[in-house]
């Protein structure tokens, strides 16, 4: 096969959805009937063990679990599709916005009794901003849920986007007859249990209108009617209008039941893009230019977008998740670290094949590779063999809850800090450094991520805090049109000044007003809500 026919062959995405919606049972179904699975389960059990939040002598093992579940790459037809797996608590959200920064597709899993809810509305909003081509499935047909019409106006709304529907349902919850194939003009019967394989659905060409308004009646015609109704008031499906974020195709099933889900599994490789060019900056005469780093280049280049430190403590590892966005990865290739210049030496790499972890053997754009090091990659660092370029666009969001840390036992200082540095490289918690000295502060989107923070530091490091609250309530991040103007405003605030683990400087805020008075004074201070690794 050539370079480039393997990077047209993969596909990256990840499912959105809110808590309850399916995403556990989808992705099984997905694993299942791609061959990457044999027997239904296995997810959903490690999702249980995930659910055991509060007892957090098992967090260590859930780490153990959710790395290898976090990445599933599984073969389908003549494609390699890599699903991203994305936290569900809420808590977490900041690792989900990062994972969608490594796929090209989201598959947006909605409740059809419950529409668009809280969780999926703020991913929705971070796919927009990339323009990240979204596909959209209703479960849960088999329940008594709302009407097609009425879900698909909601989402339209919510989406901002038109929604050209690919399968049509019949009936719904007790009369659940199964959906109409737009593509194929054909019904395909819904029955329910999770034994049965797509192939064995019983499918009856719409030309036989007779037996189809025999076998379901009123519920048929209803259903025509809408599905009329709905692919007359939305416009013709147009794969770039899709590619480009503008509309999202939607089909109608019932997860549990492996039902409409194969639907799905063949639009991932038939809609879906293949890997997309990446932006990267890179210097030329000493200035920032970007550049778009195309898949087919042959050069290695990719961006660690996750970091799990830690997961065996004896030895001080951590996985780097590297997104490859060009070349071919090969065995024993050497690989360098942007940011430091240095070369990256892992002691393992890996693939995320179907849930095992298995040594690399090769890898190209689109897939994810797990580079095992002793440190020195952080989150955000761009890896290439050779090219000196940084992507950009990996995002850090300005925290709205603080904690100071106070270390139990003062001998354990050095600990202390070498843990904060590692979970602030890998994202777990933000760690802020007043310039004025005095203990560090804690930001976090999410309370969860303190309570995860204070174990691991415990039990990684050997280091018992205890976390104090504090007046801040926000953070900005700091730039400047000159370096002057920015002296001027941190003399002004030197209490208020910190630095991240970036070594960014943020400007800590204790109200919303805060950020306004201060930007009133200093008209030409940036006050930036966002971070992007750069
Ligand atoms: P999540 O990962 O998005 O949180 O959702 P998950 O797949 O775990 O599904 C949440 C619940 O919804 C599960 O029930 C699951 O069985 C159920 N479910 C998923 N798809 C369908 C569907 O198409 N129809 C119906 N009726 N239910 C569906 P649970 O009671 O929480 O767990 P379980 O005991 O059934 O495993």
């Amino acid at each position: 096969m050539t370079f480039a026919s393997e990077t047209r062959r993969r596909r990256t995405f990840a499912i959105i959805s809110h808590p309850d919606a399916g995403k556990t049972t989808l992705t099984e179904k997905l694993l299942l009937f791609s061959g990457a699975i044999q027997i239904a389960g296995s997810v959903k059990a490690r999702k249980a063990s995930r659910h055991a939040t509060s007892d957090w002598m098992e967090i260590e093992k859930q780490r153990g679990i959710s790395v290898a579940s976090s990445v599933m790459q599984m073969a389908y037809r003549d494609h390699v599709i890599n699903l991203l797996d994305t936290p569900g608590h809420k808590d977490f959200s900041e690792d989900t916005y990062r994972v969608l920064t490594a796929v090209d597709s989201a598959l947006m899993v909605i409740d059809a009794a419950n529409g668009v809810e809280a969780q999926t509305r703020r991913l929705i909003e971070v796919c927009r901003q990339r323009d990240t081509p979204i596909l959209t499935f209703v479960n849960k047909m088999d329940r008594e849920v709302r009407e097609p019409l009425e879900l698909l106006d909601e989402i339209e709304r919510e989406l901002g986007m038109p929604c050209v529907p690919m399968t049509w349902p019949v009936g719904q919850g007790k009369s659940f007859g199964g959906i109409i194939n737009l593509r194929t003009q054909a019904m395909t019967v819904f029955e329910s249990g999770s034994e049965r394989l797509p192939q064995d659905f019983e499918t009856i060409p719409l030309t036989d209108r007779e037996q189809l308004q025999k076998r379901f009646g009123h519920e048929f015609d209803t259903a025509t009617e809408s599905m009329e109704l709905a692919t007359g008031a939305s416009p013709e499906w147009d794969r770039e209008a899709f590619l480009a974020g503008k509309q999202t195709p939607v089909f109608f099933g019932s997860g549990v039941n492996n039902f409409g889900v194969m639907e799905v599994l063949d639009a991932l490789v038939d809609l879906a893009p293949p890997p997309q060019p990446r932006v990267s900056t890179t210097l030329v005469n000493r200035q920032p230019v970007t550049k778009e780093i195309q898949p087919d280049d042959k050069d290695f280049a990719g961006v660690v977008f996750k970091v799990q430190a830690n997961m065996d403590a004896n030895h001080r590892d951590r996985i780097a998740f590297v997104r490859m966005a060009s070349g071919r990865y090969t065995p024993g290739m050497k690989l360098k670290v942007q940011r430091t210049s240095k070369e990256l030496r892992p002691t393992s790499v890996v693939t995320f094949m179907s849930q095992r972890r298995e040594a690399v053997e090769e890898a190209y754009a689109g897939d994810i590779v797990g580079f095992t090091t002793h440190g020195g990659v952080q989150l955000g660092d761009t890896i290439t063999d050779g090219a000196s370029l940084q992507f950009t666009g990996l995002p850090f969001f300005a925290p709205e809850l603080f904690m100071t840390v106070i270390l139990k036992n003062p001998l354990r200082t050095k600990q202390l800090q070498q843990g904060l540095a590692q979970l602030g490289e890998e994202g777990a918690i933000q760690v802020f450094r007043p310039e004025i000295g005095g203990p560090m502060l804690l930001g976090a989107v999410g309370q969860l991520q303190f309570e995860v923070v204070q174990h691991r530091l415990k039990t990684e490091y050997d280091a018992d805090i205890r976390l104090e609250g504090c007046q801040y309530t926000g953070a900005r991040w700091i730039t400047a049109d000159t370096p002057a103007e920015l002296r001027t405003f941190v003399d002004a605030y030197p209490q208020r000044m910190s630095r991240d683990a970036a070594d960014t400087l943020a400007f800590l805020c204790t109200s919303p007003y805060d950020v306004r008075l201060a930007q009133e004074r200093f008209p030409k201070i940036h006050f930036h809500p966002l971070r992007e690794h750069a």
